[in-house]
Order: C-alpha cells, then sequence, then structure tokens
C-alpha cells in the first residue's frame, strides 16, 4: 500500500558510504549546530553518522524525527510518529502527536528551531519537501532526484544562489527496504551550506557548436567536454550544475515552456525539441 502511494526510491535507505562521502565535506559548516533529520529513526545512517561525530562537531542538539504510515489509523488507533534526542551516549524516545510528517506542524516547529535539517525524503514528494523547508530559511542538505532540480520550488532558490548541489556527482549507493543494495546515478545532494568546487575547464570551441533554433547566439552543448571558454550564451545540460557556482559563469534560466520569469522557452534544435536545458553564459574574467 505504502509502495503504492510513494514512490519507488521511498524506501530506499542511504549507505554509510553516501552519507560519509558527502557530510566528511561540510564538517566546517556543520560545526556548532542544532540539527533536525526529518526523515529518519535512530538506525538510519544520517542518525549514525551525526550521533558518531557529534562531539567532533560540537553539535548543540541532534533530533531525528520518523514518520508513522499507520499513525491514528483504523487498526492502530495508537500508533504515532517517533522523535529521538541524541544525549551524548544514547538516544532519548519520545512519542509525537502526530504521524511524524515531515510536513506536519509539530516536526515544522522541529525543524524551525533547528538551524540545519539533513535527511534523504521520499523522492516521489521531493518538490513538496523542498518547498516547506526551504521557505522556512533553516539550512538543508537533502538527498534528491537531479531532474527535480527544474521544479518550479526549487529553481528560484538556484537561480537566486541559495540552493547548489553539494559534491558527489557520481554513484551514491542504498539498500532497499533496508535489504538490497541500490545504486542510483541521478540523484544529488542539495544544499544551502558553501561549495567550493575548482575553476571550470573548457576544451571546446565555440565556432564548433551548433545554435539553438531561433536563438543565433545561444550555442547548443550537449556533453559538457564540448563547453568553451568563450562569452557568451550557451545551452547545457542540467548536470552543469555539477560544476556550479563557479567563477566566469552566470545562470539566466530553463530553457523550457511555462509562466514562470525563469523560463525562457523551450529550446529546439533542427526543429526537434530538446531535453531541459539551462541558459548560462561565459562572462569575460574581471
Ligand atoms: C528515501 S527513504 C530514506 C530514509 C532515511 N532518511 C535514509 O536516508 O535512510 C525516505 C523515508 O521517508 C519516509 N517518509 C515518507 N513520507 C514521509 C513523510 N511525509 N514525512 C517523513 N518521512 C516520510 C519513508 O517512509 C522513508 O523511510
Amino acid at each position: 500500500m505504502r509502495a503504492r502511494n510513494g514512490g519507488a526510491t521511498d524506501e530506499w535507505c542511504t549507505s554509510w558510504r553516501t552519507v560519509d562521502t558527502e557530510l566528511s565535506r561540510h564538517v566546517e559548516a556543520l560545526h556548532g549546530r542544532s540539527v533536525h533529520l526529518n526523515c529518519d529513526g535512530p538506525d538510519s545512517m544520517f542518525a549514525r553518522w551525526f550521533a558518531v561525530h557529534a562531539d567532533m562537531l560540537g553539535l548543540r542538539s541532534l533530533t531525528c524525527t520518523r514518520w508513522n504510515p499507520d499513525a491514528h489509523s483504523l487498526f492502530h488507533p495508537d500508533a504515532c510518529g517517533g522523535r529521538w534526542d541524541w544525549t551524548g551516549a544514547g538516544w532519548e524516545h519520545s512519542h509525537l502527536a502526530g504521524d511524524g510528517s515531515y510536513a506536519s506542524r509539530e516536526c515544522l516547529q522541529v525543524s524551525r528551531r533547528a538551524d540545519l535539517v539533513c535527511t534523504n525524503p521520499p523522492f516521489s514528494r521531493f518538490a513538496d519537501y523542498m518547498q516547506r523547508l526551504l521557505d522556512m530559511g533553516a539550512d538543508l542538505l537533502a538527498l534528491g532526484p537531479l531532474s527535480l532540480v527544474k521544479s518550479d520550488p526549487v529553481f528560484p532558490y538556484v537561480l537566486s544562489g541559495r540552493l547548489r548541489f553539494g559534491y558527489t556527482c557520481s554513484q551514491m549507493s542504498f539498500l532497499i527496504d533496508g535489504r538490497t543494495p541500490a545504486v542510483l546515478r541521478n540523484a544529488r545532494w542539495y544544499t544551502t551550506l558553501p561549495v567550493c568546487r575548482p575553476v571550470v575547464s573548457c576544451e571546446g570551441s565555440r565556432g564548433r557548436l551548433p545554435t539553438v533554433d531561433g536563438m543565433p547566439d545561444v550555442c547548443l552543448v550537449d556533453r559538457l567536454a564540448l563547453l568553451s571558454d568563450e562569452p557568451g550564451l550557451y545551452a547545457v545540460p542540467l548536470t552543469f550544475l555539477d560544476r556550479w557556482p563557479t567563477p566566469g559563469w552566470r545562470l539566466h534560466g530553463l530553457l523550457a515552456d511555462g509562466a514562470a520569469p525563469w523560463k525562457l522557452g523551450v529550446a529546439r534544435h533542427e526543429g526537434r525539441e530538446l531535453f531541459t536545458r539551462l541558459l548560462v553564459e561565459r562572462v569575460r574574467d574581471a
């Protein structure tokens, strides 16, 4: 029933390796934080990672809240969501009044009091998750599908510079229902924490690139290896954000249809509609 209501990856548990590879890169930014893991119990690798490193990070507080899909149902009228607070020596458990959804009023209140919210939320609810958490103003480090970066609740935060991808852009490992190993290539960490990247190196030549139909000054780039260092506009795949933010490049919006001001119209090449591209500009170095 739960699988039918959610998405295929909603019950994929994040592996220690996936959590450790990314979170180890943010140690400085995590220092002294109060952290809310809002889709996790104490058995999740997020909970374990933060508990193991709590002293080293000087965490002010660490709280998990876990959703209970059976909460207050016909057959489980007394069931409810769970809360766990790290004491320094172990987890202190308490019952929530509601179902423990990240979207419930009591969990949003915990998130609001924290200064960092971190988890792998259900991918099928990712856009809703991001909208609620980003609107609240907490710092965020959450795993999600690459494709949803272009969704209406998420993209404006990328454009404004508040949100970016984390460090891991390669395959990440998970356990389906906590048992079967699985790998995702198209998951990304979405974060408001600072991310420091090397300068993009561009080997391509602008003169050899095709242009977007009706936009003669926008060069079309299928693979980032073809990107050129010459000033001008480029239509690039969403994976450009794996290198973003990067000095010397400006993000203008999405080449997609829609009423939002950052949607600049669908890109076509020789009449064929292209997958959503980003419109970016190589600007001259100051
Ligand atoms: C992709 S799994 C990840 C679990 C855990 N965060 C981890 O990384 O191992 C997403 C989890 O969110 C739970 N979930 C589904 N809907 C939820 C909701 N509305 N609020 C909080 N958690 C939810 C699912 O039951 C599942 O355990």
